[in-house]
């Protein structure tokens, strides 16, 4: 096996995370075939180093330097197996496939819309905005598993998915490199407008039968309106989970807010925005120093400039306090922490 895989040392990986930290991997090397992935692996077992992918780094926050190799997936191709089913290499744009399959008058993830990040990413914190999930159009995905260099396929039951969870951010967390991801997909499509803000936005536009093109387009306009975007801006979109408390503990707290929004989740649980509890604890649109909460959605915490990813965390660290504090509740990091 020879290819032509560069390593390099000492790192700077600002342009490589979205909340622009400044971070140094001790090693880095991209990847653009199964060969280069396999030459890097083995680079990292000979050395003992940790192993980090990174796709579009939408959903990552450096509190410190790396110790060990980054994979930065440059894997790149796209392949009909079927009229509806499309395996897509992991390091492909995720936005870029969702405009692809538009085109394409491929339905199922045009509510996914405008979400930073790689294909690749997307299964292991089972993406979703709008009233849909990666897991409702998943058929399968191949990884590269680190122990045994196999290539395995994961069934959507094998890859155990959750409320923005999967197998890969738990039981194969650093195990497991996906390669890619097959998707099917569908020719004559039931658009899903469940989701208040987009119904909200189809009834603006006077739209009443919308295809797939009118809820993309709806979605990027909802998107572009409230989420600050990366280039501009340092974030990671959504920093905490929305929490799920009991429904109990949602009627003490609606006694007191009766604007609290909730959705659903068991005949016991609900779960509640955390964007509503940080707006309401009085952080909506706050900094320190350059670490700061977005003013038009309290979900997202953003960088004003030269926040470092320790400050990030002060700053996350000072909310999850108040909101425990102020509602009793426990709010769990979204984004992936590394250090
Ligand atoms: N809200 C506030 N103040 C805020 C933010 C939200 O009161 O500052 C309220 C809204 O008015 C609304 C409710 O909270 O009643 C929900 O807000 P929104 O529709 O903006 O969605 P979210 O629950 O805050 C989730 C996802 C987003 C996804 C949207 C739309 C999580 C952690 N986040 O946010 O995902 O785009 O729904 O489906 O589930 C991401 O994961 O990075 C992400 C952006």
């Amino acid at each position: 096996m020879s290819t032509k895989l560069s390593i390099h040392k000492d790192f700077d990986l600002s342009s490589f995370n979205t909340m622009g930290v400044s971070s140094k991997a001790a090693f880095f090397a991209e990847v653009a075939s199964v060969p280069e992935l396999q030459e890097a692996i083995k680079f990292a077992k000979d050395k003992n180093l940790e192993i980090l992918v990174l796709g579009g780094g939408s959903n990552i926050l450096f509190k410190k330097d790396f110790d060990g190799l980054v994979i930065y997936n440059a894997l790149k191709g796209r392949d009909f197996l079927s009229e509806i089913d499309l395996k897509i290499a992991s390091g492909e744009n995720w936005h870029e496939l969702v405009l692809f399959c538009v085109e394409n008058g491929l339905g199922g993830i045009e509510n996914l819309s405008l979400i930073p990040g790689s294909v690749g990413a997307a299964p292991i914190q089972n993406i979703g905005a709008y009233g849909v999930e990666l897991e409702n159009v998943f058929l399968s995905l191949e990884a590269f598993m680190i122990d045994s260099g196999e290539l395995k396929t994961f069934t959507k039951d094998e890859c155990k998915f959750g409320y923005r969870e999967s197998i890969f951010k738990k039981e194969l967390k650093g195990k497991a490199v996906i390669t890619s991801v097959t998707l099917r997909l569908s020719k004559d499509h039931t658009v899903n407008t469940s989701y208040k803000a987009l119904s909200e936005k189809l009834l603006e536009k006077g739209i009443s039968e919308p295809d797939i093109k009118d809820i993309s387009d709806c979605v990027i306009e909802i998107r572009q309106s409230k989420l600050p975007d990366p280039k501009q801006i340092g974030n990671t979109g959504s920093f905490f989970k929305n929490p799920v408390i009991s429904v109990q503990h949602f009627n003490q707290l609606k006694s007191e807010y009766q604007d609290l929004p909730s959705y659903p989740v068991t005949e016991r649980q609900v779960k509640v925005p955390a964007g509503w509890l940080i707006e309401k604890a009085g952080w909506k649109g706050k900094r320190i120093g350059d670490a700061g909460v977005h003013d038009k959605q309290a979900l997202v915490l953003v960088n004003h400039g030269n926040a470092t990813g320790e400050e990030i965390w002060n700053l996350a660290t000072e909310i999850c306090l108040s909101i425990s504090t102020e509602f009793e509740i426990n709010l769990i990091p979204e984004v992936n922490l590394i250090g």
